[in-house]
């Protein structure tokens, strides 16, 4: 694992966009895997300002809340279309259907896409419990596309974009831990205190499905991009 410390967010947006910039440079970025949540933010604001192109590129998110739809202010795909799409039109984008009304059928369906879009470069936050898209602690390395249960720490932490906590879904389609680490590159960001044990269980803990980032000390080409915060109790 590489580990780039910065000072702040918004530091670490601007690091996070030198690395997608140069795989898009040299044409190594066909597919791109994005995240949501408070993390990518500023990332995603340096890819906005930038005159990188993504017309070319296909991007697949790695989960939506069930039960939400695109339109809905609190799904991911708002929230992609917010921060990136409509100023960055891709190729192609992909996000799970919040509102598949056979899941099964659903989560196969996203399978297929990722098989027939192998992602070279995902970009990755990280839960206070150690989770990796909505892979909670407990799911498999193995794990493919599934719908989730949500833990109640990750509905309390999510409950900051909704106006009550009984609004937050308590499930989520989530891409596997399996085609997470198929991806050729992986960028995970952290940043703030709240995320300095999980930052420590991943780079320096056991690997286990109980920490669901530790696998990623498994995976050749990860980069992490974090605050002095979130490296706080890194020891080595
Ligand atoms: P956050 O969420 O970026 O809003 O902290 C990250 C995550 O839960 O993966």
């Amino acid at each position: 694992m590489k580990i780039i410390i910065v000072k702040d967010q918004n530091v670490g947006g601007k690091e996070a966009f030198k690395l997608v910039e140069q795989e898009v440079d040299v044409g190594k970025l066909k597919t791109f895997g994005l995240a949501t949540g408070s993390t990518p933010v500023t990332l995603y604001q340096e890819l906005v300002n930038s005159s990188l192109d993504f017309s070319q590129i296909n991007s697949v998110n790695l989960d939506e809340y069930i039960g939400l739809s695109a339109e809905h202010p609190q799904s991911y795909h708002h929230f992609m279309k917010e921060h990136l799409f409509e100023a960055k039109p891709f190729k192609q984008n992909f996000l799970p259907n919040g509102l598949a009304k056979d899941l099964e059928e659903e989560c196969s369906r996203y399978d297929k896409i990722i098989q027939d879009h192998p992602i070279d470069f995902q970009i990755l936050g990280i839960g206070e419990n150690g989770h990796i898209g909505f892979n909670e602690p407990g799911a498999s390395f193995e794990g493919k596309t599934a719908v989730v249960d949500l833990t109640d720490s990750t509905i309390q932490a999510n409950s900051r974009n909704f106006e009550k906590i009984e609004d937050v879904p308590t499930q989520a389609i989530s891409m596997g831990i399996k085609s997470i680490m198929a991806s050729k590159k992986i960028i995970l960001l952290a940043y703030g205190q709240k995320k300095a044990q999980a930052i420590l269980e991943t780079v320096e803990g056991e690997v286990t499905e109980e920490v669901p980032a530790s696998i990623l000390q498994t995976h050749s080409d990860v980069t992490l991009v974090i605050d002095e915060a979130a490296a706080s109790l890194l020891t080595k």
